[in-house]
């Protein structure tokens, strides 16, 4: 079964929250949800996965505003996003920080999602190399890996098949893992997407926000 990981980024109200959780109600064993992490809790009462968008590298202690590892299994979180680009680039996190913070995450028995992309104008290989080789240092355990070209977030610009395809490949040439698409995916063009072989599954960010988007993509996928 591919994997299909909503995120949320930083948005919905609580209302709109209450309203979600109700209306993905049967599709709940099809997602693994990234909501704000002020709603992690409910999505977990209710019985989604769920996942945060970002975590911090040590256990306890005094990071005013973080959230621990720790702490998120604890609450019975699945599923950590590292190295999303947003938070490379607006929150300037680097390598170095994204490799403690998967190390950290793996010891808690988190799922690691850790986010890869290149930029336009830049070698694709190497930019990709480079991220996996430095966020990776030092680790064995598994990490499922998101390829998500930094153009294609939020701005409708996808790949072709054929291209995405080959970064799919790549990337598992340099690990053995199961490896997802994001970028601008909704209900127009998943069919297409989903005819690349060796995908193991999606990050969808806008069109998550869309419960009839969602659902359309979800009887494609699933
Ligand atoms: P998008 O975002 O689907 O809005 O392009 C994807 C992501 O940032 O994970």
């Amino acid at each position: 079964m591919k994997i299909v990981v909503l995120n949320h980024k930083m948005n919905l109200n609580y209302e709109e929250i209450k309203k979600y959780i109700k209306a993905l109600e049967n599709y709940k064993d099809k997602v693994v949800i990234m909501p704000s992490s002020i709603y992690a809790g409910k999505f977990i009462d209710n019985n989604y996965k769920t996942g945060l968008q970002n975590i911090y590298c040590e256990d306890k202690g005094m990071f005013t505003g973080e959230i621990s590892p720790m702490q998120a299994k604890s609450l019975g979180i699945k599923y950590v996003l590292i190295g999303h680009s947003e938070r490379r680039n607006i929150f300037k996190e680097d390598d170095e920080l994204i490799n403690k913070k998967v190390k950290s995450a793996l010891k808690n028995n988190l799922k690691v999602i850790l986010c890869i992309g290149d930029n336009l104008n830049e070698n694709i290989n190497e930019a990709l190399l480079k991220q996996i080789t430095n966020d990776l240092k030092y680790i064995n355990e598994d990490v499922i890996i998101a390829y998500e070209p930094v153009y294609a977030i939020g701005t409708g610009q996808v790949p072709s098949v054929q291209d995405i395809e080959k970064r799919i490949t790549y990337i598992k040439s340099l690990v053995n893992t199961k490896v997802l698409y994001g970028g601008s995916i909704n209900s127009n063009n998943i069919k297409e997407l989903n005819k690349i072989s060796n995908l193991d599954g999606y990050l969808i960010g806008s069109s998550s926000l869309d419960i009839e988007e969602v659902i359309k993509i979800l009887e494609v996928v699933v």
